[in-house]
């Protein structure tokens, strides 16, 4: 069942693909609010759009920004981050600060990862976004997790969209299409509670978009980790302030109303 989704934080907004999820966000009649930390820049990057200003990695500066918010999109990302730990601080820690400043409100929740997210395999893969999932999963908000392929790669007829569950997905997507399913997530049912890599192929674009998340399987309830996910990260391996962080958001989840 969908909630009634009004005000929409977008966490990430002035990014290659916040900037189009907030475009989005618009198109299907919600109304959003961007997250930045510099608001002359975001003035110029979204005409017109309500700025709250704020820094994921200042979780004081985030209690205004979730106020009131019916759903939060993150597309938020420490891609221009040269620091060694900013995964850690930004990718995930936005994460976990956000939820933390929500302070017992149940947004509806989209949140962006990546393709590869579970594939630790994969020369220089981190499990920050990985992590960053579990935290939202064990918060108990109402979610879709969506790890979207190569951004640069679809070619402008792949336009048809490929749910994977599993974590062994590997393909493109373009930016706009990316934009689009995670503002269809808040807004479609059946989207609620999964967790899937979105690519496309040669095709056309979804009319049905309760079909297309309907097919999906669901995340266990209970379970930190995406249906499907491989089991190799056990919590009982984890950092100890990794774990730390899994509780506190599952305290949130049994304060909240
Ligand atoms: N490239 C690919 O093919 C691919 C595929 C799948 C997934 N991804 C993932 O997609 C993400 C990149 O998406 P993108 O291209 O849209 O990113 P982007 O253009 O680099 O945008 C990143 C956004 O995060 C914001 N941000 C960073 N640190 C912040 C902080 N401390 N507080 C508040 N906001 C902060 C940035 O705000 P400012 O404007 O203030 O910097 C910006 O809005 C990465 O996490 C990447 O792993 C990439």
């Amino acid at each position: 069942m969908s909630q009634n989704i009004t005000d929409v934080l977008m966490v990430g907004a002035t990014g290659s693909i916040g900037q189009l999820a907030v475009r989005a966000a618009q198109r299907h009649g919600l109304r959003p609010r961007a997250l930045v930390r510099d608001v002359r820049q975001a003035e110029q990057l979204l005409p017109g759009v309500e700025l709250v200003q704020g820094d994921l990695e200042r979780p004081a500066s985030l209690r205004r920004a979730v106020g009131g918010a019916d759903a939060i999109v993150f597309t938020h990302g420490s891609g221009g981050d040269a620091r060694p730990d900013a995964r850690a601080h930004v990718d995930y820690g936005g994460v976990r600060n956000i939820l933390q400043a929500l302070d017992g409100a149940r947004p509806r929740v989209a949140l962006m990862t990546s393709i590869y997210a579970t594939r630790s395999d994969i020369p220089g893969a981190t499990p920050w976004k990985r992590r960053s999932e579990r935290l939202l999963r064990a918060g108990g908000l109402p979610y879709t997790i969506i790890r979207p392929g190569w951004f640069d790669i679809a070619g402008p007829t792949q336009r048809r969209l490929v749910l994977e569950q599993g974590g062994t997905a590997d393909g493109g997507i373009s930016r706009d299409q990316i934009a689009e399913t995670l503002v269809r997530s808040l807004l479609t049912g059946t989207a609620l509670g999964k967790t899937f890599e979105l690519i496309a192929a040669e095709g056309e674009e979804p009319s049905d978009w309760a079909e297309l998340f309907g097919v999906l399987k669901s995340d266990e309830s209970g379970s930190v980790d995406g249906v499907l996910d491989p089991a190799d990260l056990p919590i009982e391996d984890e950092p100890r302030r990794v774990r730390a962080d899994l509780e506190s958001v599952r305290f949130l989840r049994g304060t909240s109303g």
